[in-house]
C-alpha cells in the first residue's frame, strides 16, 4: 500500500536508498563511468598490505635507499630561495628548464628532442590520459600488447575506447600479429587510433622488445599510418645494459613517448612528461590546461633542483642493484620451488615477473587460497581489456626484501601443489574464457 504520509513519498530519494540502492546518483552518472572500475590490484592493496601477508602484488618502487637528508635540504632551499615561484601557477606545458633536463634525460637512450617537444605532465599516467583525450572517440581502437598495462587500461576504456590486444612473446611485441591485427580490425570497419607499447622491462610482462623487432614493428606501423604511443618509466631501470634506444629515436615524426621520475627518483612528485609532434603537442597543452591548468609548480621545481644538486644517475644506479638483487632473488626461487609445468620471463630490467601456470590452473581462482597462506600476486585477468589471462600471474620483486621474496615464493609453490594435487583428484573446474574477435590470439605469453 502507498502510504501519503510516508517518508518515501515527501523524499523520493529516501525511498531510492532505503528500498533498493545506496547511490542516489546512480541514474545521473555519464554512461562512461560505467565503464570505470576498481583495478584488480587496488582491490587487492587492503590485504596484501598486512604485514604477515608476503605481497608480489604491488609496484610500488622501492625508495627506502634515497638520500632523505639531503634531498629535504635541496626541498628546504627551494623553498627558502625560490618559495613565492615554487607555489605560484605556472606554464601549462610545464616549467622551461625542467623540460630542457627531460631532454637531458632522455638523450643516452637516443631521444633527440627540444625542450619545446615536451609537456611535463601529473606522472605518465597523465600522460597516457592526455594522450587518449586527444586521440580517442568512442569506439577506437587502440592496440595494446597481451598483456598490458592495468593502469592504460583502464584510460582507454574510461575514454570508451576498444582495446584489441597483440600476441607478444619473450621477444616483446610480434610485429607479423601486430600487421595482421591492424588488418583484421580495419577489415572490421573500426578505427585503429595509435599503437600503445611499453618496450622496454614491461609492465607486466617483463620482457624487453628485440633490438631487430624495434625497426620492424616500426615499420608495420609506418605502412599501415598508425601513430605509436611509447610508454617508457622504466627504460633507465635496466640491469645489465646500456640504456636501450627508444622506438622514438628513430621516428619522431610516428612516435609519441611517455616518461616518468617515478621509477628513477619518486612517485610521490607526480611528474612525469610527453614528447610528441609539434602539432600533437599544441594539443596537448590545450589539454593539460583544461585538465590541470599546470602541471604542480612545486613538484616540477623540486625534480628539477634534485637533477641539478643530486648524483641522480648514480642513485639510478644504486636502484638498479638493488632491484637486480630482487630479481635474482625471485628467479632463484620460482627454479627451486616452482613446477616445472610452469614457465616465467626473465627479466633485465624493471619490476616484473610474468608467470605462466601450470595447464589448468586458474590465477583468479587461487588468489583467495595463496593470501589465506599469506602471499598476494595479480591474477593475469587485470591486464588483459577480453577477460583472458586466467592462466597467468604478475609477480612484482621491486618492493619486499629478498628474504621475503623467496618465502613468498614458496608460499606460492605450496598453494600451488594443493591446487594441483586438486585438480588431479577432481579434474580442472575453469576452462578459461577465449580470446574475442580478431584479438591475435595470446599464446606465447598466457
Ligand atoms: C607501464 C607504466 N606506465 C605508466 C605508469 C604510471 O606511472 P606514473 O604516473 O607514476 O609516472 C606506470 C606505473 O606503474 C607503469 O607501470
Amino acid at each position: 500500500m502507498d502510504d501519503p504520509t510516508s517518508p518515501e513519498r515527501a523524499h523520493p530519494t529516501v525511498r531510492t536508498t532505503r528500498q533498493t540502492r545506496l547511490d542516489t546518483y546512480v541514474d545521473r552518472y555519464a554512461t562512461r563511468t560505467q565503464r570505470m572500475k576498481a583495478s584488480e590490484i587496488r582491490a587487492l592493496f587492503a590485504v596484501a598490505s598486512r604485514p604477515e601477508v608476503v605481497s608480489l602484488a604491488g609496484g610500488m618502487p622501492n625508495i627506502s635507499g634515497l638520500p632523505l637528508d639531503a634531498v629535504a635540504e635541496t626541498l628546504a632551499e627551494l623553498v627558502m630561495d625560490h618559495g613565492t615561484r615554487a607555489m605560484q601557477y605556472s606554464s601549462g606545458q610545464g616549467d622551461p628548464g625542467l623540460r630542457e633536463q627531460i631532454c637531458a634525460v632522455m638523450a643516452p637512450e637516443g631521444v633527440v628532442a627540444h625542450p619545446d617537444d615536451v609537456v611535463v605532465t601529473v606522472g605518465s599516467q597523465q600522460g597516457l590520459d592526455l594522450v587518449t583525450r586527444v586521440f580517442c572517440d568512442p569506439g577506437d581502437v587502440v592496440l595494446c600488447e597481451a598483456p598490458s598495462y592495468v593502469g592504460a587500461l583502464g584510460v582507454f576504456s574510461a575514454y570508451e575506447c576498444e582495446v584489441v590486444h597483440v600476441a607478444m612473446d619473450d621477444q616483446g611485441l610480434q610485429p607479423e600479429a601486430l600487421r595482421r591485427t591492424i588488418a583484421a580490425v580495419r577489415a572490421a570497419g573500426k578505427r585503429v587510433k595509435f599503437l600503445y607499447t611499453i618496450p622496454n622491462f614491461h609492465n607486466p610482462a617483463g620482457v624487453t622488445l628485440a633490438a631487430e623487432r624495434r625497426t620492424q614493428v616500426l615499420d608495420v606501423c609506418t605502412s599501415a599510418d598508425v601513430l605509436v604511443v611509447e610508454d617508457n618509466p622504466y627504460g633507465l631501470l635496466g640491469f645489465d645494459t646500456d640504456p636501450i634506444r627508444a622506438l622514438r629515436a628513430d621516428d619522431a615524426e610516428r612516435v609519441v613517448y611517455l616518461g616518468s621520475f617515478s621509477k628513477t627518483f619518486a612517485p610521490g612528485f607526480r611528474v612525469g612528461w610527453v614528447v610528441a609532434p609539434h602539432a600533437v603537442r599544441e594539443k596537448l597543452v590545450l589539454a593539460q590546461e583544461s585538465a590541470t591548468l599546470c602541471p604542480p609548480t612545486f613538484s616540477q621545481l623540486a625534480i628539477s633542483a634534485y637533477l641539478t644538486h643530486h648524483d641522480w644517475q648514480g642513485q639510478i644506479k644504486h636502484f638498479t642493484t638493488m632491484y637486480r638483487e630482487r630479481r635474482d632473488a625471485m628467479l632463484t626461487a620460482l627454479d627451486e620451488h616452482f613446477p616445472a609445468t610452469a614457465s616465467w620471463t626473465r627479466p633485465a630490467g624493471g619490476f616484473y615477473v610474468w608467470v605462466r601456470l601450470p595447464p589448468g590452473l586458474d590465477a583468479s581462482a587461487m588468489l583467495p587460497r595463496a593470501v589465506t597462506a599469506r602471499v598476494a600476486y595479480v591474477p593475469g585477468t587485470a591486464f588483459y581489456a577480453d577477460g583472458t589471462g586466467t592462466t597467468a600471474m604478475r609477480l612484482s620483486y621491486c618492493y619486499p626484501s629478498p628474504e621475503r621474496i623467496r618465502e613468498g615464493v614458496r608460499r606460492l609453490a605450496g598453494v600451488m601443489a594443493t591446487d594441483l594435487q586438486l585438480r588431479e583428484m577432481f579434474g580442472a573446474t575453469d576452462a578459461g574464457v577465449p580470446s574475442r574477435g580478431y584479438s591475435s590470439p595470446h599464446t606465447d605469453l598466457t
